[in-house]
């Protein structure tokens, strides 16, 4: 199996999801090869959770990866989860154009690049 799937699977079972019981996995693969993981993280005040592609953007980021070829989305759904509206600007601000890999707990596999996910993004080149 895709290395990126598995890691993404894995870390799924990491997720601390108690409000919605909806546990989404994560992993994205740096320039370099390295592989970075995140589960989502929820809070009592429900408005502070973190998504797993967030969280594993920032752990890459904070082990001082800056640009990215791959994500992996793993959740449980027949419907393949895709990343939520925040979780897509960062993609874009991240990873640019990169590909998106979306899996379930079945094997079931949707291969979707950034630029679909978000079309006519905002980004820094608006502000420069
Ligand atoms: N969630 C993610 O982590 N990623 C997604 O792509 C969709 C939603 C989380 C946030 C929350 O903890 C739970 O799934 C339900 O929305």
């Amino acid at each position: 199996m895709d290395p990126l799937i598995e890691a993404a699977l894995r870390v799924r079972e990491n997720a601390f999801a108690p409000y919605s019981n909806f546990k989404v996995g994560a992993a994205v693969e740096a320039e370099d090869g390295r592989i970075f993981t995140g589960c989502n993280v929820e809070n009592a005040t429900y408005g502070l959770t973190i998504c797993a592609e967030r969280a594993a953007l920032f752990h890459a980021i904070s082990e001082g990866a800056r640009r990215f070829k791959r994500m992996a989305v793993a959740a449980d759904t027949g419907r393949l989860t895709p990343p939520c509206g925040a979780c897509r600007q960062l993609l874009w601000e991240f990873c640019g154009d990169a590909l998106v890999t979306l899996v379930n707990l079945a094997g079931q596999v949707e291969i979707i690049p950034v630029r679909d996910l978000l079309p006519r993004p905002f980004d820094d080149s608006f502000i420069r």
